[in-house]
């Protein structure tokens, strides 16, 4: 099987008890498999899905305000009810563990987990808590510790294992680490009691400098990135992201054994490299290999775009951070700029390809051979999301022409049917369309009808759970992955928070299914 950021998989799966305040909690993963009162008022009845409040993970009074202000905000109850389970969601079920670094108890460590292993991945717990940045204001805010918390265990972890992507609790936490993954044969070889899966992801690199750039703008706290690891965590993400662009044959045609392989046993072929764990060979571009995608599935051809235009555009970003710190290393913000710029000119030279329809379009994945794979995912980041992670503007016409290719039959993993409309994911199957696509085509649209129409679908699309799920199929809302999906969750809050500031008049909005009466009151 496959390991998936919290995990469509699992490993018997099991109701780990949680505990608080001395009374005992359900696990949220059983906790989300049954609909607790009481329902929304809308057509969809969608359950309340929160914890009780001892059995949250996090209390942050400023998302609690949040929650108050979106009820003001939004007209339809079912809407509303869908933000007021998914907003809090991470806070609620997913900070598993809080504390302070054995050798340094200024150094605060957080520990969030995706679903129901008690692993914490790097690019999902990045993703689970970027939503909270719509209300983090300053550094002394409740929410801030949980940020650097995040930041400071990331930056641990990419330290150590910068190809790993999954890890297990740190020994802080005095938490009993779980079972490993399955049996991996991996270069470089990596420590099974520190890590949990060792997928290299690039875009979690991606994550790790876009939550210290959130975390950074809106606190303006420079001297936090100075005071523990955050440094050497940029230097060994430089060097990785160096040994990774290599290419396959040398100067003279010798083949060159790439940094990292990967091989696993497993029914699926997406969750193994091909060629004894190395994948397809590349050529250089100055782009950054990414064997695995955001999906965890492996990838076709190495270079996938999306997750080089999130490095490209964090690196430069947080460069500005690195030269604001009396420690850094002469020239290290130099050497992100100059990385970032590199593969920025890489994306735009070989990521920019002829669709079958003669437009020029950003494919999903290149080789630097002249392969190209024409296709996107709904895992983020896609290249639906280019202009959410800041790489391109949603008005450029390469970016335009990519996104009506990514929306349209042309893209193998478009899902469409009565009940979603959305990017899907090979990680599934054709026909299951993923909720967090449907999001961030909203997220990504000017047009109001466009936005209303995403949102409608998402709205429809819970089998009344009131919790966002991995995938649904398109023409049943009835089958769908996932009762806990924290990454989709926090993505639906992140765009109800943007929409609130963006387009106000479409929260004013109904969002009922203007065909179904409702009869009696
Ligand atoms: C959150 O607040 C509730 C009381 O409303 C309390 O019982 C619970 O222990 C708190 N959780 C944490 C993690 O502090
Ligand atoms: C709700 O809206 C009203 C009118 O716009 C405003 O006076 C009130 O302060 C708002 N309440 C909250 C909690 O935002
Ligand atoms: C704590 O340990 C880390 C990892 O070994 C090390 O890099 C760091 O300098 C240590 N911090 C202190 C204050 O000793
Ligand atoms: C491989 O990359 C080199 C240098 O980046 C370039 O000159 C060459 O044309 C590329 N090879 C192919 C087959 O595109």
């Amino acid at each position: 099987m496959l390991l998936r950021g919290g995990g469509t998989l699992l490993l018997a799966a099991g109701s780990l008890a949680t505990y608080a305040a001395g009374q005992r909690c359900q696990s949220y993963t059983s906790y989300s498999q049954s609909r607790h009162q009481p329902y929304s008022e809308g057509v969809y009845e969608l359950a309340y899905q929160r914890p009780d409040p001892a059995c949250r993970t996090f209390n942050s009074s400023l998302v609690e305000d949040a929650i108050l202000r979106m009820k003001n905000q939004t007209t339809d109850p079912d809407l509303f009810r869908l933000f007021e389970n998914t907003f809090p969601n991470t806070l609620d079920a997913a900070i598993k563990w809080r504390g302070v670094a054995a050798n340094n108890s200024d150094e605060e460590l957080a520990f969030i987990i995706t679903g129901d292993i008690d692993a914490m991945w790097i690019r999902d717990s990045a993703n689970q808590i970027a939503p909270y940045r719509t209300i983090l204001k300053s550094k002394d805010d409740d929410i801030a510790s949980v940020f650097r918390g995040a930041i400071n265990l990331q930056a641990r972890y990419l330290i150590i294992s910068p190809y790993c992507n999954a890890f297990l609790p740190p020994p802080e936490s005095g938490m009993r680490p779980g079972p490993n993954g399955a049996s991996y044969i991996v270069t470089p070889p990596y420590d099974r009691n520190i890590v949990f899966t060792c997928n290299f992801e690039l875009d979690d690199f991606g994550g790790f400098l876009q939550l210290s750039h959130d975390y950074y703008t809106q606190t303006g706290d420079v001297d936090f990135f100075g005071k523990f690891q955050w440094i050497q965590a940029v230097q060994s993400i430089l060097r990785a992201s160096e040994d990774l662009r290599r290419a396959t044959y040398g100067p003279d045609g010798e083949w060159i054994r790439p940094a990292y392989t990967f091989q696993s046993q497993t029914m699926t072929s997406f969750g193994t490299l091909g060629n004894n764990g190395m994948n397809s060979p590349v050529n250089y571009t100055g782009m950054v290999r990414s064997p695995f995608r955001p999906s965890d599935d492996a990838a076709i051809y190495d270079f996938q775009i999306p997750a080089n235009m999130m490095l490209s555009r964090y690196l430069a970003a947080t460069a500005a951070i690195m030269e604001q710190l009396p420690n850094a290393p002469k020239g290290l913000a130099q050497q992100m700029r100059d990385m970032a710029a590199e593969i920025r000119d890489a994306v735009d030279h070989w990521g920019i390809v002829a669709a079958p329809g003669g437009q020029r379009i950003y494919a999903y994945e290149v080789d630097g051979f002249g392969g190209q794979n024409l296709m996107d995912d709904a895992n983020i980041p896609s290249l639906l999301s280019a202009p959410s992670l800041g790489f391109v503007s949603a008005d450029d016409p390469v970016y335009k022409a990519t996104r009506a290719f990514v929306l349209s039959r042309q893209n193998p993993w478009y899902c469409a049917g009565p009940v979603l409309n959305a990017v899907g994911s090979p990680h599934i199957r054709p026909g299951a369309a993923w909720p967090m696509a449907a999001i961030m085509r909203a997220m990504t649209a000017d047009d109001d009808a466009e936005i209303t129409q995403a949102v409608k679908e998402v709205l429809s699309s819970t089998d009344r759970y009131g919790l966002i799920h991995e995938s649904v199929s398109s023409f049943d809302a009835g089958q769908w992955t996932r009762s806990w999906f924290g990454w989709g969750n926090a993505v639906f809050g992140q765009m109800m928070m943007e929409l609130a500031e963006r387009k106000p008049h479409i929260l004013k909005q109904s969002f009922q299914p203007f065909f179904i009466e409702r009869d009696g009151e």
